[in-house]
């Protein structure tokens, strides 16, 4: 390797990463081409033909930055990824190149106690105490699942990690979950099909008198609760259930309780953590720091309030990782605590964060993604023609334009149809949801650079355009 050619294209690269950042609100946030044509610019066979590291910059110049999404202009609203913070983005280029492997400790000896007290920040946040664990994983789904396994294993005896699962269970969460936890009930083993999803109020929250009526209804049948799911955060709207009685009716029923706070764990830091004040109750947490921490991809969390279930889930030990056996109390080794072997380090970007900025910063940016969302909803309150799903705990916000001369169907179209026509001209990327049989526009600041004025002229933009949406249908379909 020439290492003077790989410090020169580095510092090129820095320099170009730093402009790009700088300037990400001048660009197209979405490039609206089609896929065929990006799958064209990259149609090549395996190259054998050697180029510079700047030739190459210049290839990823003219190919991949012009069709990226970027989530660093503060038009990005979208599907929840944060725009990174700087220091988070040096970190994961020091961490490729210390190649730690996180699975065993002899490839990481200081990256593991930095991972270990990583972990034990979250856990010192959430409430937790000494005898907490956790493990940093590629996201949410991840940590959902993992959740999942630990309330699987926990509820039968530690028996369905040998046995597999020998009686009827089911699964508890309410209908605004996110469909990780869907994925998970499939991948302990369970099926979908034990998965109860339980109506929300008029705030999103779970409706708790439905979800004891489901469980009496299943223990009737023979079928006993081996989790009940909070949510602390929900995807389209930020809502939190009401923890408590949630934690009541799993200590009854001796099952596991698991909150899934993978979005709203950034709550933590906020000058309303409050909201999150249930969060210790539970037997394991979900928390993304690669959500609302503003950590670049990837890093979720697990934490488990007695670390011991970790290593009953996943101690197995292969004949060639000996460390462990020999070095008990000395070596943590997060394979035996965890499902992956070789494992990124994680948590190098997440400390990195909190040492360049100190928690009350990353707070900062968080209150004012809550306070844009609030804004936004007061816009739409105040106005004749749209209205909000409710008022956001969060970022999280849903609004939809009234249009109540149309029909269902002529309101979702008038919906997408808009959505799709922002997306093309690149100054906004937000999704479109489904809540309670209608259409809404979702829109979710989880971005440092977005600010109440980018409030402002999205929602002069949708006023604008769904009006005009309106006309056109009308003129298309009389009604
Ligand atoms: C509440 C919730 N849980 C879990 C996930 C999945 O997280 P990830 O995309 O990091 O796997 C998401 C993603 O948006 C989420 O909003």
């Amino acid at each position: 390797m020439q290492y003077e050619e790989f410090r020169k294209a580095g510092h090129n690269l820095i320099d170009y990463i730093t402009d790009y950042l700088q300037q990400a609100e001048k660009k197209p946030l979405f490039k609206d081409v089609e896929p065929s044509f990006l799958n064209d610019l990259f149609d090549e066979a395996v190259p054998n033909d050697p180029k510079s590291l700047e030739t190459i910059q210049k290839i990823l110049q003219e190919k991949l930055l012009p069709y990226c999404t970027h989530v660093n202009h503060p038009g990005y609203m979208g599907l929840i990824t944060p725009s990174p913070n700087p220091a988070g983005i040096l970190a994961d280029l020091l961490a490729a190149a210390l190649n730690q492997n996180l699975g065993a400790y002899s490839i990481g000896p200081s990256a593991t106690a930095m991972e270990l007290r990583v972990i034990r920040w979250l856990n010192d946040l959430i409430g937790y105490d000494e005898k907490a664990g956790g493990n940093l994983t590629s996201g949410g789904m991840m940590a959902n699942f993992i959740g999942l396994k630990l309330a699987r294993d926990f509820t039968t005896g530690n028996k369905a990690q040998h046995e597999g699962l020998q009686d009827n269970w089911a699964v508890y969460v309410s209908e605004e979950r996110h469909v990780s936890i869907d994925k998970s009930v499939d991948a302990i083993g369970l099926g979908r099909n034990s998965l109860r999803t339980i109506p929300t109020d008029e705030e999103f929250k779970i409706q708790v008198d439905a979800l004891e009526a489901a469980i009496e209804k299943d223990k009737s049948d023979g079928i006993k609760p081996l989790c009940i799911i909070g949510l602390a955060g929900t995807t389209n709207l930020g809502a939190v259930d009401d923890l408590e009685p949630l934690h009541t009716l799993a200590v009854r029923e001796q099952c596991w309780f698991h909150i899934d706070a993978a979005y709203g764990g950034g709550m933590l830091l906020s000058k309303n953590k409050n909201l999150l004040k249930g969060l210790p109750l539970a037997d394991s947490v979900t928390i993304d720091p690669h959500k609302w921490f503003y950590a670049p991809l990837d890093c979720g969390a697990i934490l488990v309030k007695d670390h011991d279930q970790l290593t009953r889930s996943f101690g197995i030990q292969h004949a060639y990782l000996t460390d462990e056996s020999e070095r008990k109390n000395e070596r943590y080794q997060f394979y035996v605590n965890g499902f992956e072997q070789s494992k990124r380090f994680r948590s190098l970007k997440v400390w990195m964060s909190f040492q360049h900025y100190g928690k009350d910063k990353i707070g900062k940016w968080i209150d004012n993604n809550v306070a844009q969302a609030m804004h936004l909803h007061s816009l739409a309150v105040n106005s004749q023609d749209f209205e909000s799903a409710t008022e956001p705990v969060m970022s999280a916000i849903c609004i939809r334009y009234k249009a109540e001369q149309l029909t269902n169907e002529q309101v979702t179209r008038l919906h997408i149809n808009v959505a799709a026509r922002i997306e093309k001209e690149g100054k906004f990327w937000f999704a479109t949801t489904i809540l309670k049989g209608k259409t809404w526009f979702r829109i979710n600041p989880v971005n440092i650079h977005t600010t109440i004025n980018t409030m402002e002229a999205l929602f002069q933009t949708l006023r604008e355009y769904c009006r005009e949406e309106m006309k056109k249908i009308k003129t298309s379909a009389p009604l």
